[in-house]
């Protein structure tokens, strides 16, 4: 397994969205999670209408009391197009609680799939995130390109590496599509990508209405694959020091029926959405309903 964790510096927004873009871009066949693991409190569920005690807090919980090994599946619920997520606990002081259940965590780093962690704004004083960032296989920075916020990544970056030595790097928002040859020049970690402001598809990621080809074709989807790829390279590059992670380089589905339709639309070496592969993300009309799981959702739960 893989786990990535994604977080986010003072004044730069976007963590939440490019981990549910991450995942609807992983590739086929490897099952991934996404968890929401901000100590500031997750927005999916509200977003989606989803139940928040199932979940993080849920899944926390079940780690407190249960032996080895914990299923994550009785706290899963779905996106649109199928896509798995352990939703955060909310408000900020559920979430914190939820936090600083560290055997949550520690049972989320050894799940037997692929996980992608919405960590939020790092908060140094927040236990489980702390840990989460010391022991991914890959920690990814996103930050606007003003000079306070790359001030803040510079922080963040050197704290990071005095408690990890695998993978770190920088997704940087900079309201371009390409990144501009001087973006993150100077900083002490890698530039995986750029961000490009796209509030269309950020609005459709958020569970507002929109046209699943125009988000298809977004450069925000473009973006996340482009993550994905720098993700793929740079975890079988270090092969986890601190974990034995499983690298999950990306590969064509031979001899499946998965059509390899992927979510911008293009047959593109067997990606597709994890869950539902021949739907991507569906039309807004059918956004309500989970896709393939059968799991009833209850409509949008309160916390606590
Ligand atoms: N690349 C982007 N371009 C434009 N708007 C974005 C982008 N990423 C996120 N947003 C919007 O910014 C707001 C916060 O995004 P979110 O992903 O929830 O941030 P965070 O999880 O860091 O708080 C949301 O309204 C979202 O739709
Ligand atoms: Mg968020």
């Amino acid at each position: 397994m893989t786990v990535v964790a994604l977080c986010s510096v003072k004044g730069s927004p976007g963590v939440t969205t490019l981990a549910c873009l991450l995942g609807a871009v992983w590739p086929v066949g490897t099952p991934v999670v996404v968890a929401e693991c901000d100590p500031a409190g997750g927005d999916v569920a509200a977003r989606f209408g989803l139940q928040g005690r199932t979940g993080m807090a849920s899944f926390a919980l079940a780690a407190r009391r249960a032996g080895e090994p914990l299923e994550v599946e009785p706290h899963l619920q779905y996106l649109p197009g199928g896509l798995e997520i352990l939703v955060g606990a909310r408000p900020m002081e559920a979430a914190r609680a939820v936090d600083a259940e560290t055997g949550g965590v520690d049972a989320l780093l050894r799940l037997e799939r692929d996980v992608i962690v919405d960590c939020g704004r790092i908060a140094p004083d927040a236990s489980g995130q702390r840990l989460l960032l010391a022991r991914a296989d890959a920690v990814v920075i996103v930050a606007r390109s003003d000079v306070s916020s790359l001030g803040h990544v510079e922080t963040a970056a050197a704290r990071l590496r005095q408690e990890r030595s695998g993978a770190l790097a920088l997704a940087l928002v900079t309201g371009h599509r390409h990144a501009p040859r001087s973006a993150g020049r100077g900083l002490p970690l890698d530039l995986a990508v750029t961000i490009p402001d796209d509030r269309a598809a950020a609005a459709i990621v958020r569970g507002e209405a929109g046209s699943r080809r125009r988000l298809a074709r977004s450069p925000l989807v473009e973006a996340s694959e482009r993550l994905r790829r720098w993700i793929s390279a740079s975890t079988v590059a270090t092969s986890s020091a601190a974990r034995t992670a499983r690298p999950f380089a990306a590969r064509p589905v031979s001899g499946q029926s998965l059509p390899g339709q992927s979510l911008s639309g293009q047959p593109l070496s067997g990606q597709s959405l994890p869950g539902d592969p021949a739907a991507g993300w569906p039309e807004p009309a059918s956004w309500a309903q989970p896709a393939g799981s059968g799991v009833p959702i209850e409509p949008s739960g309160t916390w606590p």
